[in-house]
């Protein structure tokens, strides 16, 4: 029996799964191949991930294939109660409710583990943490993962010895990163900057505080909408690159006093501090597409604020400061592209689930066979991932041929770095 706010939703969802169908060919080609091939029939999945149009697309599949999905919320804020309503409408079992307390949240965690599922999907870990807690590990057959902070609470289990079963890291796979970090976040990021403020970015200095996958994305997508783009890194390999990209590279001192948007993306803390907020212009414009608001010191921002705080617009904050500059951050210094924009598009979230149906696949497949351990996804999916999306964009590349590839295993045998 489910648990959602509104079953007369279902047809808004069916509509807005529908869109975002549209925009997961991936997802799409294997949901087909399943629903011919059946690989999971019988299989008992429990998926505690962001109910949403995308992630209902993902149980879609996994239920082609012959799994039984049971579906809870990652984060209760991120619920769209009408693709819940829908999904439950197709037969899914669904325990999301848009805003429900922790209370609640838990207490349909809980249901899901009660129900001894076979095989767990995490965004955070929390079905993975609560089996183990509640003793009942024991009978997983394996688990995937999606973030990086799940990963940290997966390892730390396995540290203590104390990991029950096989699980995946897929948020690590190379398809993941650059689709979900680069181009997802890359993209959504700035969007939600834009829908904030509706800023025009050609022509302005965007400084980018970390050069990581996803800070590489926001430089690129910056650059591309006709902006000056300044990059701060603390990598000398990271700050080297992004010189040969042509991107200006300069202390982040240095950078506080040209910018004109700020953007932190390095998964680090206090990266614009009191010394920076000294520096800037008015207007300035700050924001983080890191993990945690702590990459912008807010305490600093405050202190700095003597002339007081006021919201000039829905997301946007204004710090007036001693001297009459005026500093405006955005969605209060969390995530810009999910508290001010849509969060991850479609089409970069069909390879991250591509990733987590072929990963179920292969684990019903050998699951019983892996050790009780953090394993990478199989190189061999990543590559299929990145094969079918390229097939759904009409791309045809080469293959290497008999020859070719002898030639590169003799350079392999003696340790030659091949790629
Ligand atoms: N908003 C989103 O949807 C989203 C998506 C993916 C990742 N993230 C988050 O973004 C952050 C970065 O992720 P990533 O995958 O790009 O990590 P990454 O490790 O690939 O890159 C981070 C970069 O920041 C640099 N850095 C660290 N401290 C710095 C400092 N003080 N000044 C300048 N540069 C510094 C590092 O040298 C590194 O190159 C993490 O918090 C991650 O969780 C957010």
């Amino acid at each position: 029996v489910s648990t959602i706010a509104d079953p007369s939703l279902a047809a808004a969802g069916a509509a807005r799964i529908a869109w975002a169908d549209a925009q997961m060919p991936v997802l799409r080609s294997l949901r087909a191949r399943l629903a011919a091939e059946r690989p999971l029939d019988g299989l008992a999945v429990a998926a505690c991930l962001h109910v949403t149009a995308e992630t209902a697309n993902l149980v879609r599949a996994l239920r082609a294939g012959g799994a039984s999905v049971a579906l809870c919320a990652a984060n209760p804020l991120s619920t769209q109660d009408d693709a819940a309503a829908a999904l439950v409408a197709e037969g899914a079992e669904v325990h999301a409710v848009r805003g429900e307390d922790s209370g609640a949240y838990a207490h349909h965690v809980a249901t899901l583990v009660g129900a001894r599922p076979q095989i767990t999907l995490d965004d955070g870990a929390d079905l993975l943490t609560v089996a183990h807690a509640a003793g009942m590990a024991g009978t997983l057959l394996a688990g995937t993962e999606e973030t990086t902070t799940g990963l940290l609470r997966i390892r730390g289990l396995a540290a203590e010895g104390r990991l029950a079963c096989p699980v995946v890291a897929v948020n690590e796979a190379w398809t993941e990163r650059l689709f979900n970090d680069r181009y997802g976040t890359g993209q959504s990021a700035l969007d939600g900057i834009l829908r904030a403020t509706n800023l025009l970015l050609a022509g302005r200095t965007v400084v980018v505080l970390g050069y990581g996958v996803t800070g590489q994305g926001i430089a690129q997508r910056a650059r591309g909408a006709g902006a000056r783009v300044v990059v701060c890194e603390v990598d000398p390999v990271r700050a080297l690159e992004a010189c040969m990209e042509g991107f200006e590279v300069l202390p982040a001192l240095r950078a506080a006093e040209l910018g004109e948007v700020f953007v932190t993306v390095t998964g680090s803390a206090g990266v614009l501090g009191a010394e920076h907020l000294e520096r800037m212009r008015d207007g300035a414009v700050l924001a983080n597409a890191g993990h945690f608001d702590v990459e912008i010191d807010l305490d600093a921002l405050r202190e700095a604020a003597t002339g007081g705080v006021r919201e000039v617009l829905p997301l946007v904050e204004e710090y007036l400061l001693a001297d009459g500059r005026r500093l405006n951050l955005l969605a209060s210094g969390r995530v810009v592209n999910l508290a001010a924009g849509q969060g991850h598009p479609p089409a970069a979230m069909d390879l991250s689930f591509a990733l987590h149906v072929l990963v179920v696949e292969h684990l019903a497949r050998h699951g019983a066979g892996l050790a009780p351990a953090v394993h990478p996804v199989p190189e061999a999916i990543d590559r299929e991932v990145a094969r079918l999306k390229l097939a759904s964009l009409g791309v045809a590349i080469d293959v290497p041929t008999a020859e070719q590839l002898a030639y590169l295993e003799r350079f392999r045998a003696v340790g030659w770095p091949v790629a």
